[in-house]
């Protein structure tokens, strides 16, 4: 779903730092050879996470949902020098084609991909994050915004996707729509709960910046 018309997008894009060439031929890869790859964050919304990274300068980044590594090597921009990522996704299949981008970035010894479900592998990590970027695995949202807010400095940013679900969370709800009710709680959650402050952006599949107070 288009949240601006096509034209005002290609206008942002124009308007925006330009895609890293070794995204560009990683984004190329993913649609050549891996299933579903809409869900890779693409240009601008990289471009968003690049800047944002930066401006937060983190030491530690956690995310959740790698596919094939795009908005890793996005938030990794913006690290600290001796600073970390640890990214989480639980499809084997994908470690090594994330592994080998990772190599030909300047960040590959700062990242540590992690295989596995994320509900397990949070609570193994013993680290307090500055940015963590929510991007797997949607009815588990809420649980991943309750393991982690203990784990985030004061003043670090969650950022959470997909939740405007194309739109749907304006829509009446179907019956077995479960995913659209999850997504909805979320939001409601993250504007309510008095741990965070939160501004839920129309990026793409809509974005929330989540400040932990
Ligand atoms: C939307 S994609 C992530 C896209 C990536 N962040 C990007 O922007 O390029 C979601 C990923 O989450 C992974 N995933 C799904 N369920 C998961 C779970 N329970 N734990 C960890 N990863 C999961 C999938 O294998 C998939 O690669």
């Amino acid at each position: 779903m288009h949240f601006i018309s096509p034209q005002l997008e290609n206008y942002v894009l124009q308007h925006s730092e330009d895609e890293p060439e070794l995204l560009a031929q990683l984004s190329k890869e993913t649609h050549q050879k891996v299933l579903r790859p809409r869900m890779l964050s693409g240009h601008f919304q990289g471009r968003f996470l690049s800047i944002l990274s930066k401006i937060i300068s983190p030491n530690h980044i956690l995310e959740i949902g790698t596919y094939t590594g795009y908005s890793t090597l996005c938030l990794a921009e913006g690290l600290r020098a001796k600073g970390t990522l640890d990214t989480i996704d639980i499809n084997e299949e994908l470690l090594d084609l994330q592994r080998k981008y990772f190599d030909l970035s300047p960040y590959s010894k700062q990242i540590t991909q992690h295989l596995g479900s994320a509900i397990d592998i949070i609570p193994t990590l013993n680290q307090k994050f500055d940015l963590v970027f929510i991007d797997a695995d949607k009815p588990n949202y809420c649980n991943y915004f309750e393991l982690i807010v203990p784990r985030m400095n004061a003043g670090g940013i969650i950022l959470s996707d997909n939740v405007l679900w194309s739109g749907k969370v304006l829509e009446p709800i179907e019956p077995n729509d479960k995913s659209t009710v999850i997504i909805d709680n979320y939001n409601k959650l993250l504007k309510n709960d008095p741990r965070v402050e939160t501004v839920l952006l129309p990026i793409r599949d809509g974005i929330t910046v989540t400040r932990v107070l």
